[in-house]
């Protein structure tokens, strides 16, 4: 199978089969960001306990980038300090521009070849925007 074969399908397997999709009930904080250049959407939320992301979800509409980049974003953070979630996002950002990068969850590589679509480059890094915004106000 061809590499970007095999990243459509990791991406097409979470747009359908998006992890951490929802709400959860209790305290934790919520990050609404649009994409200005389309409309779309997503609220994110998480739970934030000793400096370590306990849960992340998020609701939202939008393309199959936009929505599997906050599949995998949600599932690469949990368990992870704040400063490793800003980590991830700025090693996202340099993914997006082009850099050879490996993550700890693999799934993200499959979001490589989005930055020789500089439109959806918007999609891809909704999710992780929100998370930096996010993690801005847990350490208001
Ligand atoms: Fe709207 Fe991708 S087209 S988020």
């Amino acid at each position: 199978m061809q590499l970007d074969d095999l990243y459509r399908r990791v991406i097409m397997d979470h747009y359908k089969n998006p992890r951490n999709r929802g709400t959860f009930d209790g305290e934790g904080i919520t990050i609404d960001l649009n994409n200005p250049t389309c409309g779309d959407r997503i609220s994110l939320q998480m739970k934030v306990e000793d400096g370590i992301v306990q849960d992340a979800r998020f609701v939202g509409e939008g393309c199959s980038i936009s929505m599997s980049s906050a599949s995998m974003m949600t599932e690469a953070i949990k368990g992870k300090t704040l400063e490793e979630a800003l980590t991830m996002a700025d090693q996202f950002s340099r993914l997006m521009k082009g850099e050879d990068l490996e993550f700890e969850y693999e799934d993200i590589e499959a979001l490589s070849g989005v930055n020789k679509f500089p439109a959806r480059i918007k999609c891809a890094t909704l999710a992780w925007n929100a998370m930096r915004k996010g993690i801005v106000q847990v350490k208001e």
